[in-house]
C-alpha cells in the first residue's frame, strides 16, 4: 500500500469519427492516493468519461502510462484485464443500469455470482448490503417500483457488495434531487472510503464537492489544476 493507488501519466487517447480524429485525452496526468475520494470536474466533452474508461481498462490508449494498485495496465492482456476489473473495480453511473427483470436483491447479487459465489450466499450478502443502505424492505421489488434515489442506492450496493478496492463513479448524482444526491455521497463515504481503497468520481454537481478529499479540474483533454486545499469545502 505504499505509493499512490492510481497513477495516470501523460495519457493520449484519440477517437476516429469517419475522417475526423478527435483527441479526447492530450497528455492527461493524475494520481490518487489510497483512502481518497477524488472528484474530477470539468466542462462537457473535456475527456472525463474517457479518462475513467482508460483507468478501468475498458478503453485502450495510445501513449502514456496507467497503473492501478501497482498493476501496469499496458502489460495486461484482455482476459487478465477482465478478471482484474471484476475483482477490483465497482462502477456507479448516472443511469443506474439496473437489470429491469431482476429484483433488487438479484441485481445486487450479480457481481458475486460473476465471481463464482453460490446463489444462496450471494443473495444473503446482497440482502445484508441492502439492509445497510436502508432498503431492507425492498429486497423483492423491481427497479421500476423504486424512486430514483432508491435505484441509485441499489446501484451503489451492487457496486460495493464485492468490496472492490476501486470505485468508479460517472455523474452518480446527475439524475437525483439535492437530498438524494447528498444521501448518495454520504453512503459512498461510509461504505467505499477506506484506507486500502480509492474512489474516483466525475461530476458536474457542485453541491457534492464538500464530500471530496480533493478535486481535480480537467479541461480540453488534460488535468489542468486542483483545489489543493478542499478542506474549506467540508461542510459543518
Ligand atoms: N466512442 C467515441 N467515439 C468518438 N468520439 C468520442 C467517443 N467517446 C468520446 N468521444 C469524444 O471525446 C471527447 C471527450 O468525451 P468524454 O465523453 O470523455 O467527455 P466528458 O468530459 O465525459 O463529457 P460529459 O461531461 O458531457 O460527459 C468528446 O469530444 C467526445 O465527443
Ligand atoms: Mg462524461
Amino acid at each position: 500500500m505504499s505509493g499512490p493507488a492510481i497513477v495516470v501519466r501523460e495519457v493520449v487517447k484519440s477517437f476516429s469519427n469517419g475522417d475526423a480524429r478527435v483527441l479526447a485525452l492530450k497528455g492527461a496526468s493524475l494520481e490518487a492516493a489510497f483512502g481518497e475520494l477524488l472528484m474530477i470536474v470539468g466542462p462537457s466533452g473535456c475527456g472525463k468519461t474517457t479518462l475513467l474508461s482508460v483507468i478501468c481498462g475498458t478503453l485502450a490508449f495510445e501513449e502514456g502510462e496507467v497503473s492501478v494498485f501497482g498493476h501496469d495496465l499496458r502489460g495486461m492482456g484482455n482476459g487478465e484485464m477482465t478478471r482484474f476489473r471484476r475483482e477490483n473495480i465497482g462502477f456507479i453511473f448516472q443511469q443506474f443500469n439496473l437489470i429491469p427483470t431482476l429484483t433488487t436483491v438479484e441485481n445486487v447479487s450479480v457481481p458475486l455470482l460473476l465471481r463464482g459465489c453460490s446463489k444462496k450466499s450471494a443473495q444473503a450478502r446482497a440482502a445484508a448490503m441492502l439492509e445497510k443502505v436502508g432498503l431492507g424492505d425492498k429486497l423483492r421489488a423491481y427497479p421500476a417500483q423504486l424512486s430514483g434515489g432508491q435505484q441509485q442506492r441499489v446501484a451503489i450496493s451492487r457496486a460495493l457488495v464485492h468490496e472492490p478496492r476501486l470505485v468508479i463513479c460517472d455523474e452518480p448524482t446527475a439524475s437525483l434531487d439535492a437530498a438524494a444526491g447528498h444521501r448518495t455521497l454520504e453512503l459512498l463515504r461510509e461504505s467505499a472510503v477506506h484506507p486500502g481503497r480509492c474512489v474516483l468520481l466525475v461530476t458536474h454537481d457542485s453541491r457534492i464537492y464538500p464530500f471530496a478529499d480533493r478535486i481535480v479540474q480537467m479541461d480540453d483533454g488534460r488535468v489542468t489544476g486542483q483545489f489543493s486545499d478542499p478542506s474549506h469545502l467540508h461542510h459543518a
